[in-house]
């Protein structure tokens, strides 16, 4: 995707963004491009994801108004002790792969999100389906001194943080899925991809990226299990820069404590919001399936559960949990 026709491409949604209709020819003389390249800009976007619909006669307008990431309202949401870095960008493959590439020169706390990604990534390589505008697709940078060791739990705390941030826009009745997901109404409306790089032993890079559904267009057909979005939880639409500012707050503030007290303070509130406590549930390890009560979380942040044989924790990121 060349750079020149991203920036095209992000002027004219600007002009979109009104929500009223606007002629190729109109747009193509304020852009300085011919109707033909405007008609194959309106396919990118649609491609990615956008309600765009054309009108004989009357021109392009968008399905839904559109209100667009800034990193200076999001920053406006933060409060002046947190000098974070903010970039919002246009379309990305993939927030954790950006601010990979980024390794080693960026501080704790800095942030990337995207508008649209073409790669997003989910745990075990599985596709983060992420249309335009309709979510947010979040990445924060943070060293460990503690290296690998430190980190255990961390999806954990990092829920905790997000359910938070939710709670603070006025959405409520969430809950959590050991180890990375945030769900509404037994659905799934977050989850959580921590990738972590460093030598053992030694300080490690964790990256951690955040998926949450705002408003996904309702005719999605990609993801392979039940979603939600928070324009099906809350009556007004949560603005995104603002929830952006409130979950980076959150997340920082998160980042800090865990760095210092470990999952500790976390773990009572995580209990509270387990989405299995006491089902029958299985664990799924590789080809193996354990099946038992869900107990919740121990100190460490590894799921327990008890069969026949007592009770049992089970750690690592192999492992997912289903209902039964
Ligand atoms: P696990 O328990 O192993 O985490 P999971 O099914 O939640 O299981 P993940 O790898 O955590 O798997 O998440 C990726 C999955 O999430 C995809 O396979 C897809 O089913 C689903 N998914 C993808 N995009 C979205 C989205 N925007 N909203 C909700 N769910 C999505
Ligand atoms: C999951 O449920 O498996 C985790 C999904 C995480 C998706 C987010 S979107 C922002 C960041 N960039 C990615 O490619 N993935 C994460």
């Amino acid at each position: 995707m060349s750079k020149s026709s991203e920036l095209v491409r992000g002027n004219l949604l600007k002009i979109l963004a009104d929500n009223s209709f606007h002629s190729g020819e109109a747009l193509g003389a304020t852009l300085g491009i011919s109707r033909a390249a405007i008609s194959n800009h309106i396919k990118v976007l649609s491609s990615l994801g956008l309600d765009i619909f054309s009108v004989t006669g009357k021109g392009y307008s968008l399905a839904q108004p559109l209100s667009l990431l800034r990193a200076n309202e999001i920053k406006a949401h933060l409060s002046t002790s947190h000098a974070i870095e903010v970039e919002v960008l246009n379309v990305i493959d993939s927030t954790n792969q950006y601010l990979k590439d980024k390794s080693g020169q960026v501080n704790n706390g800095h942030t990337c999100l995207a508008e649209a990604q073409t790669a997003g990534r989910g745990r075990h390589g599985r596709k983060w389906v992420s249309p335009y505008a309709a979510s947010l697709y979040l990445s924060m940078h943070w060293s460990f001194a503690g290296g690998y060791s430190a980190l255990g739990g961390l999806s954990l705390a990092v829920g905790v943080a997000i359910v938070d941030a939710l709670n603070q826009c006025g959405v409520h009745g969430l809950q959590l899925k050991w180890p990375n997901d945030i769900y509404a109404q037994g659905k799934k409306l977050a989850g959580i991809l921590i990738e972590v790089e460093g030598q053992i032993g030694s300080e490690c890079q964790a990256i951690i990226g955040i998926g949450l559904n705002v408003a996904l267009p309702k005719d999605i057909q990609e993801i392979g299990q039940p979603w939600i979005d928070l324009s099906q939880l809350s009556d007004t639409l949560i603005d995104r820069n603002v929830l952006a500012g409130k979950l980076i707050r959150e997340l920082t503030n998160s980042l800090s404590l865990f760095e210092n007290s470990g999952l500790e303070p976390f773990v009572k509130k995580w209990r509270n919001l387990d989405i299995y406590a006491n089902q029958a549930i299985k664990l799924i390890v590789g080809q193996n399936t354990i099946s038992g009560i869900g107990r919740g979380i121990d100190a460490a942040g590894a799921i327990v559960l008890e069969t026949e044989q007592g009770l049992k924790a089970y750690h690592g990121g192999e492992i997912s949990v289903r209902a039964i």
